[in-house]
């Protein structure tokens, strides 16, 4: 099989090349390679290459950044997305395609379903989103619509790094109280990269029916309980304070709910076990420094 993954670059991006590479021959290519928004770049690129699988992991992901960058991130999100589908469809290939759990309103306590209607979307990232997976499905059925959340890992932005980096810094400062508040009103489904790169992986192995899928791993949880489970974990005597999130001001805002339930894909383990390997990984070195849009 061969396989262009896009956004090889990003945090998903680096997960997925070493995923599938055991499926076949893989060509990884980031922004300096292909630009999303160019039409002709991605038709030629595609074209040259002749992939039977194309996996775009490549998105305007600045969720904060998204509220006053309105243009640039539909051009990705959404223009970028239908460059990528009209020329996968024409060349009769199959798209995988990553979406996020900010296409809903997040308030839904009993949580988002694969066949749930999504919108409206909770902030302009999500409206950028929902848009590209709209031009998705009115170009072409050949596709695996992934939704995900909370998404961590290495080689990108995340709410894991951003709390061990606050934690190093606490510990260095040498004074005051060695606490981080954060907020405890919002809840949902922590993924490690690498689960979902597996998980992704296995439903093109299985041959499972195209269409949407929602791949999180198991389990639901608020920021202040993930922020204490990774404090608990690395020993660092760092207390975590729950707060309201009235407590955060941030320009994107974020749901309440925010779970997505998996009812047809490969089942990920649970959010806490995938999160004690990548703690015990030995990545400490590689994490990138604060990742003020993530929550
Ligand atoms: N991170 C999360 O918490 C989260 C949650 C739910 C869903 N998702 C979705 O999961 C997918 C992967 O996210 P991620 O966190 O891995 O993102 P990421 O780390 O920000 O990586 C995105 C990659 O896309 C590239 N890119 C941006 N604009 C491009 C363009 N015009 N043409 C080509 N490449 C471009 C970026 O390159 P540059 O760095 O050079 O711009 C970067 O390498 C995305 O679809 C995202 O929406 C993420």
């Amino acid at each position: 099989m061969r396989i262009v993954i896009l956004g090889a670059k990003g945090m998903l991006g680096g997960a997925l090349q070493k995923e599938f590479i055991r499926l076949g021959e893989v060509t990884a290519l980031d922004s300096e390679e292909i630009d999303i928004i160019d039409e002709d770049m991605v038709r030629k690129t595609i074209f040259g290459l002749k992939p039977n699988l194309v996996i775009n992991a490549a998105a305007y992901t600045n969720v904060d950044g998204a509220e006053n960058n309105r243009a640039v991130a539909l051009a990705v999100n959404a223009d970028g997305v239908g460059n990528v589908a009209r020329a996968v469809k024409d060349l009769g290939a199959i798209l995988i395609h990553y979406s996020t759990d900010y296409v809903f309103a997040g308030t839904n306590q009993k949580g988002y379903r694969e066949d749930d209607l999504p919108g409206p979307a909770v902030n302009c990232y999500g409206e950028t989103k929902l848009a590209g997976e709209r031009l998705l499905k009115e170009i072409s059925p050949n596709f695996y619509l992934i939704r995900t959340a909370w998404l961590y890992g290495v080689g990108g932005r995340n709410f894991v790094d951003t709390m061990i980096k606050l934690g190093e810094k606490i510990i260095r400062a040498e004074e005051g109280k060695r606490e981080i508040r954060v907020v405890n009103d919002q809840w949902g489904s922590p993924t490690y990269t690498v689960d979902l790169a597996e998980a992704t992986r296995k439903i093109v192995e299985d041959k499972l029916a195209l269409g949407i899928y929602h791949l999180v791993n198991e389990g639901v949880t608020n920021w202040s309980s993930l922020a204490e489970e990774i404090f608990n974990s690395l020993k660092w005597g760092v207390s975590v304070i729950p707060v309201p999130s009235t407590e955060s001001s941030r320009p994107a805002k974020r749901p309440t709910w925010s779970v997505l339930l998996n009812e047809k894909g490969p089942q990920l383990r649970s959010w806490q076990n995938a999160l004690a390997d990548y703690l015990g990984a030995g990545m400490m070195g590689n994490r990138q420094a604060d990742s003020g849009s993530i929550v």
